[in-house]
């Protein structure tokens, strides 16, 4: 008898090429993009219809958005496991993006975090790309039947907005689209600003020591460790209020994989000069081989391009199966 074989289940994410990847982007997010790709059907995208919520430079961006997608190879994504594409390549998102929303209710947006950050920050553009975002964002994970989305923390509240637009349409026409579900790491969802450690560490921080960026040279990450805020205490342990060591924990812990037992453990009797010394050079270890694989790419634009294209090929190809599916439950005339 034949033997019945389980579909891998598909898993979707996206990152905005905004600029290089900090410490947090990677640990939060990119890094736990390629174990998945073995055991799932992965695609993974760069989200550059999203970045011009906010206003972008045209030749700064293109060329971001290239650094973006050799650095999604260099952290580990391969071409021929899964679809790595950059979003406006495929028109699809955008075309079902306008029509989820008008499944999203003016309500659901208002109370968006992210958009009121988002709006706070660039008083001067709140335009109402910056308002729909999370409607687009639905749209590209519904049009490849996501069963998982890992994301860090920040966009879990997008996440369940998609499960509700997702519900809500399948409600009206029938069994349209997949429920996603969210993957979010436990350790590391969230790295903090090294300089303010109650803050999510952020690329756009004006402290540069705030913010490790993943192409950053070994001297001066070891240096902005040196400089990362602490606490008056001397002990390395993860405890409530100990925002700095906290953080520092959970980055040594994702680079080295040891346990937060082990590196009390590692450090008892140490100053935290000792820690924060052997947390910058794990991290600039850690960071080597991607910098070493980014630079052979970027030295190589025309097998950077046949990659995008097999992958907007690719995705073109599943999304359309879901554009034809909503177009005829909609009523448009095919
Ligand atoms: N909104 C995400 C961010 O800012 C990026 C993103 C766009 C995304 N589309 C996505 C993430 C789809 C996961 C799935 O980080």
């Amino acid at each position: 008898m034949e033997e019945v074989k389980q579909k891998k289940k598909v898993i979707l994410s996206g990152i905005q090429p905004t600029g290089i990847f900090t410490l947090g982007n990677y640990i939060g997010a990119v890094k736990n993009w390629a174990p998945m790709q073995d055991e799932y059907n992965c695609a993974y995208m760069l989200a550059d219809l999203h970045a011009i919520t906010v206003r972008q430079d045209p030749k700064a961006f293109r060329e971001q958005t290239m650094t973006c997608y050799a650095l999604l190879l260099a952290c580990g994504l391969d071409p021929e496991k899964s679809i790595i594409f950059i979003q406006s390549h495929v028109p699809a998102h955008a075309e079902l993006g306008w029509i989820l929303e008008c499944y999203t209710q003016f309500g659901e947006l208002s109370r968006m975090t992210q958009f009121k950050d988002k709006s706070a920050k660039h008083a001067d553009n709140v335009n109402a790309g910056l308002f729909t975002y999370p409607s687009l964002m639905a749209a590209d994970i519904l049009l490849y039947q996501a069963d998982l989305v890992p994301v860090g923390a920040d966009q879990r509240q997008h996440l369940e907005l998609t499960r509700d637009i997702a519900t809500r349409f399948n409600g009206i026409y029938g069994n349209v689209f997949k429920i996603p579900e969210g993957f979010i790491p436990k350790a590391g969802a969230k790295i903090m600003s090294l300089a303010e450690p109650t803050k999510k560490m952020s690329k756009s921080d004006e402290n540069p020591n705030a913010c490790i960026s993943i192409l950053d040279k070994p001297e001066v990450i070891i240096k902005k460790f040196k400089r990362a805020v602490t606490d008056s205490e001397a002990e390395v342990c993860y405890r409530d209020g100990k925002d700095g060591i906290n953080n520092l924990m959970t980055i040594y812990s994702t680079v080295t994989g040891k346990t937060f037992d082990e590196i009390t453990a590692e450090f008892a009797g140490h100053g935290y000069g000792d820690f924060k010394l052997a947390v910058g050079e794990a991290v600039a270890e850690h960071l080597r081989p991607i910098r070493e694989v980014f630079d052979r790419l970027m030295a190589d634009k025309a097998y950077l391009e046949s990659c995008y294209r097999k992958g907007a090929e690719m995705a073109s190809r599943i999304s359309a199966r879901t554009m034809d599916k909503v177009k005829k439950k909609i009523g448009f005339v095919l």
